[in-house]
């Protein structure tokens, strides 16, 4: 039986907000974590209780299956009570602004409030006005960061370490806060980040992230060891990104020749959900010897279980 030892450093934030402000000690501290959580989660018994007393609220204005349940498992089996605020059934769909929400739970004393919301920067100035901690489970097109975390996890667990490691991000750069947070976290971590993306996909001045940038799938997975491929955010696109959904496959989803220009032994991932047959064919995704699809989602948990225990010691 394997047990989850306290860490005696102290974690230096009070809210997870975004991957910048993280050190790569705060980076380390978290995944060393997360390490013996996902040893736990693979026993009968995966309670360690150690939040009993405190409450989480996960709201979320925006759907997801990944990061609600696994926030919601993360808190359950730390013994944490868990409410999941259903916006459609809120006062929310009164009108009740996201400061009025916030200050509204605030006053329920909560521990923890997990938010994802549509627009960049909201999580930001909830974190304000509330005086427990804060996680970002994705705003607008901006942050993503347990995501972030979780992917870099699923890295180290196969590759054994991040830095020097060559890795594409593909896809729809320009609209993903999974792409953002991964750039700032596989960078500062030492990897050789580079983005691959139609010009109509590919943000403003994309060097600014400090990675290699670009338009040429073969060009730019050449030699990689890792291929995190993006789902094409369509509810974000106003107006036509793409002449079509096979023309995009075609040019910018990964199949086994596009494959073949990376390294022999390249890792395929994607945050999900998966448009199967337009940024990945479907046998690749499934494919358990190249695809870490779904080890990512189980790495979800644990590293959402080490950052609530992390900030719980400054609440
Ligand atoms: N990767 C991710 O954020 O998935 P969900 O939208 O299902 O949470």
């Amino acid at each position: 039986m394997s047990t989850v030892k306290a860490f005696k450093k102290p974690f230096p934030h009070r809210h997870l907000l975004g991957i910048d402000g993280l050190s790569r000690d705060d980076v380390y501290m978290i995944l060393d974590l997360a390490e013996q959580y996902a040893a736990k989660n693979r026993e009968p018994d995966k309670k360690h209780p150690i939040l009993k007393g405190r409450t989480l609220i996960n709201l979320f204005y925006e759907n997801s299956t990944r990061t609600r349940t696994s926030f919601e498992l993360a808190g359950k089996r730390m013994g944490a009570d868990v409410i999941n605020m259903s916006i459609s059934s809120s006062s929310v769909k009164k009108g009740e602004t996201l400061i009025d929400t916030a200050m509204t739970l605030n006053a329920m004393h909560p521990d923890f409030i997990a938010v994802r919301h549509p627009e960049s920067g909201a999580v930001h100035l909830l974190a304000r006005k509330v005086e427990c901690a804060v996680i970002n489970g994705g705003d607008g097109c901006h942050a993503h960061p347990t995501q972030a975390l979780l992917d870099a996890m699923t890295i180290r667990q196969h590759k054994g370490k991040i830095e020097g490691l060559t890795i594409a991000i593909c896809g729809d750069i320009l609209h993903s806060r999974v792409a953002r947070s991964n750039m700032q976290l596989l960078t500062l971590m030492g990897a050789k980040v580079r983005i691959i993306a139609p010009p109509t996909l590919m943000p403003a001045c994309p060097e600014q992230y400090g990675v290699e940038v670009f338009y040429d799938m073969r060009k730019g997975l050449k030699g990689c060891d890792i291929i995190m491929m993006l789902r094409l955010q369509l509810e974000r696109m106003e107006g036509n990104f793409i002449p079509s959904l096979r023309e995009y496959f075609h040019f910018y989803g990964l199949d086994e020749e596009k494959l073949s220009h990376a390294k022999p032994d390249a890792l395929i991932m994607h945050p999900g959900p998966i448009n199967r047959g337009v940024e990945i064919d479907s046998k690749l995704a499934d494919d358990i010897n190249r695809s870490a699809i779904l080890q990512q989602v189980e790495m979800g948990v644990a590293v959402r279980q080490a950052v609530l225990e992390l900030l719980s010691h400054n609440i």
